[in-house]
């Protein structure tokens, strides 16, 4: 049976490394991989994710590369040599793309480890049709989603990141075994917060969702454990 806890990131979303330990000793028995964004990467210089790599967490480092490709395959090159198991890099150039996939082959081989994961950001969640319209995409934003997720996978990234609603359209579009990281997930008892669009963690699971990405429902729980053991009961529930 797939383990509920191999579905679940956990974002780390603060700035105080001291703040970050404290969250990720309390959810110790209960994850397995926590997401770290650009806010904690910088102002911790990058101590939490030595912090997490010293209790054998997997880390997905959410950098969101956008460069020209030499400098996007040094980046994920350091990160596969600093021990990220999951990285996000913008969906731009076919040869850029895939230069950072061939990169994580060649390094995780070089290094004999599992090969970590490269995703894609297709369209910003906060984009709107008429944002890219301004900036001269004639597309709407479902619509570039997805001819950007099918030349991520062409270009050899491992899937992308997307909302739990797109999911049906991601797999439909680039198949089943391309991986959907899926933010924007709230347990009904939770709170909204600033997201727009969100499902349940079952629901984004029966969309067909691989990964889910949460933060607030559960760093802000008055029992951050408790809140992901709940989730993860959940998504094991979902996923038979
Ligand atoms: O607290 P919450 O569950 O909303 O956190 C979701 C995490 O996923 C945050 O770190 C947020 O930056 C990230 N994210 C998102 N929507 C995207 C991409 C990333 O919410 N489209």
């Amino acid at each position: 049976m797939i383990s509920g806890k191999s579905k679940l990131m956990v974002a780390i979303d603060t700035d105080n490394y001291e703040k970050a330990v404290e969250l990720i000793d309390k959810l110790d028995n209960s994850v397995e991989i926590f997401k770290l964004g650009l806010e904690n990467y910088i102002a911790s210089r990058g101590k939490t994710l030595d912090y997490l790599k010293s209790k054998g967490k997997r880390v997905f480092l959410d950098l969101k590369f956008h460069d020209i490709p030499n400098t996007m395959m040094s980046a994920v090159r350091a990160c596969i040599k600093d021990g990220v198991w999951l990285m996000t890099i913008h969906v731009s150039d076919y040869e850029g793309m895939k230069m950072c996939a061939d990169i994580a082959k060649e390094e995780a081989a070089r290094l004999g480890i599992e090969k970590p994961l490269i995703v894609g950001v297709t369209v910003l969640t906060s984009m709107s049709d008429e944002d890219l319209a301004s900036v001269g995409c004639n597309l709407s934003t479902r619509e570039a989603a997805i001819k950007r997720a099918k030349l991520a996978k062409e270009a050899g990234l491992d899937g992308v990141v997307c909302s739990a609603q797109e999911v049906e359209d991601i797999v439909a579009a680039c198949g089943d075994d391309f991986v959907t990281v899926c933010p924007g997930i709230r347990p009904k008892s939770a709170e909204v917060g600033d997201q727009k669009r969100v499902v349940t963690p079952s629901q984004a699971i029966k969309n067909g969702a691989k990964l889910l990405v949460v933060g607030r429902p559960i760093t802000r729980a008055e029992d951050p454990a408790k809140a992901a053991d709940l989730i993860v009961e959940e998504i094991e529930k979902a996923l038979v």
